[in-house]
């Protein structure tokens, strides 16, 4: 029970927060808003007074200064008004802002399960959906509240002053219409739902073929996606055309109840003038303000809609912000990292999977260390170990002889880089695509690009560094891409570098100059290459031979070849 409780102040919590940390322009914002409320009334007297005062009993002066009154207050209003908006636009966009970055921050310290799990579709509708949504909620949905309540409050005793019969038997007719129209709205909010739905399938199929346009040709899946898109498309179109119709037809209704209410306040209010119960003034007055009495219930109901929806929202968020990260901001971040591994009696499974067996392996500064397995050995599971993405279930994994759990996260990624088997290239400029914003000097980018044998297709390219690359960029091969990588790599200067088959995609030529890269590499830093191919291993200082996540064989190429019925030396002589 107690739990429950908790969970249901959960959303509360977080808009509470939220609150607190813009409080200074709220108590500005609501000061303005409780002077509109005074404003609204104000100016709604000085009308009754202009008929009343002036008008009526024909006095020239009181025209000219009610009128002066009812300007100005007008203007007034409306830069009240203007300014209480600016005010809760510019925390709800600086509160929009905030959870967006927390949220990517977030990301970037999840684990590799969340990390696998992670949804696109689900993160960019937080990002686009669930974040904008609040905005109203954290801003200027509770204010409001408050303020329709208190305007209301002040009309409805400004017009039982005026005429308390006749505002008793208006507010008996609103309170009627007020059901009829939430009738019309809830039948309009179902249609809206059904074009939402609809509109949100055909928005996913279309991102389905926009993003495999040319697999669905070689797939021959082209009769298949433009019948999926069309079908969806007549519902969309029968929901669509059911809402446009049950919008105008809502219209007509709403405005029927208003011209009802009109008739009413006009045929009673103007029978109580002919009576002289009433003033011209304050007949107007009804006329204009006796819509605005039950404002505050709509309001109410309709920020309760957004609560709830809200609700679920910030839910969805603090869901992810629950998940697991692997933070370690007190670790250590300053010793004399040389790089020296070591993976001491490693057992590893993703989930129930085991993947890793016993593993018992070195990799020292200053040496080049290869490790070769079939595919699916469980050798990127090494690297994922090594980066913490995820934690070995036993033994222990050591650099310079300290657990790697108790370096500070960050520090340890960053002495770490890693050039592995899928590139990535971001939308930017190939020269973006290598620095990733960091201030590099252009000899050294150039140094690097020589050594890892990119230098010539790039200055061949139209705008050379500046080429556009990634998903709106120019297409370089994959094995351009793993040249660009290794250039990314080697500009990082990390002291330990992992090479995840980089050879694997290019020729024989462009694999033997970037061997030869790595290889000069080596005085001072620590380097892996992973590989399924022997292209380096005889070059390499020490070799492991992984077989079904446990290390079979070890030793120096020298050591290896010679191993009766060894994997190795069988690999080599098929080669
Ligand atoms: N995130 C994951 N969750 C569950 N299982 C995984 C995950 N990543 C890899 N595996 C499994 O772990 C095993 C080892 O995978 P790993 O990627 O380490 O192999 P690999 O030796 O690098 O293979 P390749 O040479 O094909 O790259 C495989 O059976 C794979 O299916
Ligand atoms: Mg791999």
């Amino acid at each position: 029970m107690r739990s429950h409780t908790k969970k249901d102040n959960i959303e509360y919590h977080f808009i509470i927060e939220y609150f607190r940390k813009y409080l200074k322009s709220h108590l500005v914002a609501f000061f303005f808003y409780i002077l509109t409320v005074l404003f609204n009334l104000s100016i709604a007297y000085v009308m009754m007074q202009v008929l009343d005062k002036a008008i009526v009993n024909r006095q020239m002066n009181d025209l000219i200064f009610y009128l002066l009154c009812y300007l100005i207050g007008s203007m007034l209003l409306n830069v009240l008004q203007v300014t209480i908006d600016y005010i809760y636009d510019k925390i709800g966009k600086k509160i929009l802002v905030t959870l967006r970055i927390s949220v990517l921050k977030h990301l970037f310290k999840l684990d590799g399960e969340s990390l696998t799990e992670l949804n696109t579709g689900f993160m960019l509708s937080i990002m686009h959906s669930d974040i904008p949504l609040l905005e109203t909620v954290l801003t200027k949905m509770f204010p409001s509240i408050i303020i329709s309540v208190l305007t209301s409050i002040g009309f409805i005793l400004l017009l039982l002053f005026v005429q308390p019969f006749l505002l008793l038997i208006i507010l008996f007719f609103e309170v009627l219409t007020f059901f009829v129209q939430k009738k019309i709205g809830d039948y309009v909010k179902n249609i809206n739902e059904e074009f939402i739905n609809n509109n949100t399938k055909s928005y996913s199929i279309l991102q389905e073929i926009f993003s495999n346009a040319k697999n669905v040709i070689i797939m021959k899946g082209i009769l298949f996606f433009t019948h999926k898109f069309l079908s969806n498309e007549r519902n969309l179109m029968k929901s669509d055309l059911k809402l446009e119709v049950s919008q105008t037809v809502s219209n007509a209704a709403n405005n029927a109840c208003n011209a009802l209410t009109n008739f009413i306040v006009l045929g009673i209010g103007g029978y109580m003038v002919l009576k002289n119960k009433i003033t011209i003034g304050g007949l107007v007055m009804f006329l204009n303000y006796s819509g605005r009495l039950l404002s505050p219930i709509s309001v109410i109901s309709q920020s309760y809609i957004q609560y709830q929806q809200a609700k679920i929202s910030i839910n969805r968020i603090l869901n992810f912000m629950n998940h697991s990260t692997k933070s370690k901001h007190n670790g250590i971040q300053e010793n004399d990292f040389k790089g020296d591994i070591t993976f001491h009696n490693v057992n590893f499974a993703y989930k129930d999977k085991r993947v890793l067996m016993n593993i018992n392996l070195e990799a020292l500064n200053g040496k080049v260390t290869n490790i070769i397995g079939a595919s699916g050995s469980g050798k990127t599971t090494l690297i994922n170990l090594l980066m913490r993405f995820w934690d070995i279930n036993s033994g222990i994994i050591t650099i310079d002889g300290i657990n790697i759990k108790d370096f500070n996260l960050s520090y340890l990624r960053n002495k770490i880089s890693v050039v592995s088997q899928d590139v990535i290239m971001f939308d930017d400029t190939i020269l973006n695509n290598l620095i990733l914003k960091q201030k590099i000097d252009m000899d050294e980018v150039i140094k690097c690009l020589e050594m890892a044998d990119a230098y010539d297709f790039i200055m061949a390219l139209p705008n050379q560094l500046d080429t556009m690359i990634g998903e709106k960029g120019v297409t370089v091969s994959g094995g351009q891409r793993q040249k660009l990588a290794l250039a990314r790599a080697l500009l990082l200067n990390s002291p330990i570098i992992i090479f995840d088959e980089v050879t694997a995609s290019l020729d024989n030529v462009s694999a033997k100059k970037i061997e030869n890269t790595i290889l000069k590499l080596c005085p001072n830093k620590t380097i892996i290459i992973i590989t399924h191919k022997l292209s380096i291993s005889k070059l390499s200082d020490y070799i492991y031979v992984l077989d079904d996540g446990s290390i079979v064989e070890s030793g120096t190429h020298e050591e290896l070849i010679i191993l009766p019925n060894g994997i190795y030396s069988h690999m080599y002589s098929m080669k």
